[in-house]
């Protein structure tokens, strides 16, 4: 099996995720265009997960890895394992695909069985397959031979409900998966449905002494991480679009964990968060224009977090150029003595 060495040297294998004795386990949610190795960085210089998951690698006749994608195994910028996720449903695809990525330094193979976008659930990929348990069945036992680490599933629970939801947990004990993230909605639920956290309740006393759980879906705060955590009783968390919003996040987390102070970033931590962003997904060859609206796609998770969100978000989004943006970041980041104000993030639930 891979070895496994994160904050808290945690074998995946090893460990029930009952065990609240055992702090928090934290992981970024993949997230495609997002989480490649520019953004990884960034986040490990403010406090990395223990588990980082890459953006999905197709699966198909033609396809290849990708070399982008593989820069965040190769060049990984932390300790933490990376997990590499692929998406497809191909036996003999797969089976391949697999075979390259063992090349690389993995900790371990991920399934989607989530992604929620029509023109992937209708070749039935992604959250697709979540209407084919023996579909998932076939690939599951396949990809349980072809490793001998770490095989994860990242799931959400169900297509359009929860049909099929208990008979796919049997078959992640059945195939030994090592671990599942569990995003609580449907396919169909998108993003922005109510997350229904009673499902992760439910897999951990189905299958939590057998494999691991992550609860994933829409935890806004490390506050919220550890209550959940608790609440749920899971190995831990995974953290999608908050922690673009706070790359302190998985830090915090520890620290509330730990009973140590936690860090709390002011405005002047944001202005620094978006000059080494912008820095990081930098190309020499890329048109000024078309980086000011690469990074525009993290700026609109970051705007909200802004006091006077407005005046930042409709700046950013009229910025054409570097100049212009980073004049948006001076002025509502630092201008003014702003730079020393601190930014706050509202748990969600009650701890
Ligand atoms: C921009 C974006 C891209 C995503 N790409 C992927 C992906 O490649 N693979 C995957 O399993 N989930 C993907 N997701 C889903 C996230 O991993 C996560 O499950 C979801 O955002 C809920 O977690 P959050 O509320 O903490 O963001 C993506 C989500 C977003 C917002």
């Amino acid at each position: 099996m891979i070895k496994i060495l994160s904050h808290h040297s945690i074998s995946l294998r090893k460990k029930p995720s009952c065990e609240l004795s055992v702090p928090c386990q934290t992981a970024l949610a993949p997230m495609q265009d997002v989480t490649g190795l520019p953004f990884m960085s960034v986040i490990a210089r403010r406090g990395a997960p223990d588990f980082f998951f890459t953006e999905f690698f197709r699966v198909h006749k033609n396809s290849r890895l990708s070399p982008e994608i593989l820069s965040s195994i190769t060049r990984n910028p932390s300790t933490s394992p990376v997990f590499a996720q692929i998406i497809g449903e191909n036996l003999m695809d797969v089976q391949r695909t697999i075979k390259d990525l063992k090349k690389y330094p993995i900790a371990g193979v991920d399934l989607n069985l989530g992604c929620p976008a029509p023109r992937v659930y209708k070749k039935n990929v992604g959250g697709g397959l979540l209407r084919d348990p023996d579909k998932i069945d076939k690939l599951l036992r396949l990809m349980r031979e072809c490793l001998e680490g770490n095989l994860t599933v990242k799931m959400r629970i169900g297509f359009e409900d929860d049909r099929n939801f208990s008979e796919i947990l049997s078959l992640i004990v059945k195939n030994k998966v090592n671990l599942l993230s569990l995003h609580v909605r449907t396919v169909k639920g998108g993003y922005k449905t109510p997350p229904q956290y009673e499902y992760v309740k439910k897999a951990v006393e189905y299958i939590g002494d057998r494999c691991p759980v992550l609860a994933n879906g829409s935890i806004e705060t490390a506050e919220d991480a550890v209550f959940l955590r608790k609440k749920l009783g899971t190995f831990g968390v995974m953290i999608g679009r908050a922690a673009i919003k706070n790359p302190w996040i998985f830090r915090q987390i520890r620290e509330l964990e730990d009973g140590i102070p936690v860090f709390r970033p002011v405005r002047e931590d944001f202005y620094d968060y978006c000059i080494e962003l912008y820095k990081a997904l930098e190309r020499p060859q890329m048109e000024e224009r078309k980086m000011v609206s690469r990074i525009k796609k993290f700026l609109n998770f970051i705007g909200p977090s802004i006091p006077d969100d407005i005046g930042f978000i409709n700046g950013m989004r009229r910025s054409t150029t570097k100049g212009e943006l980073f004049g948006v970041f001076e002025k509502y980041l630092t201008g003014n003595g702003l730079g020393e104000l601190p930014v706050s993030f509202r748990p969600q639930f009650n701890s």
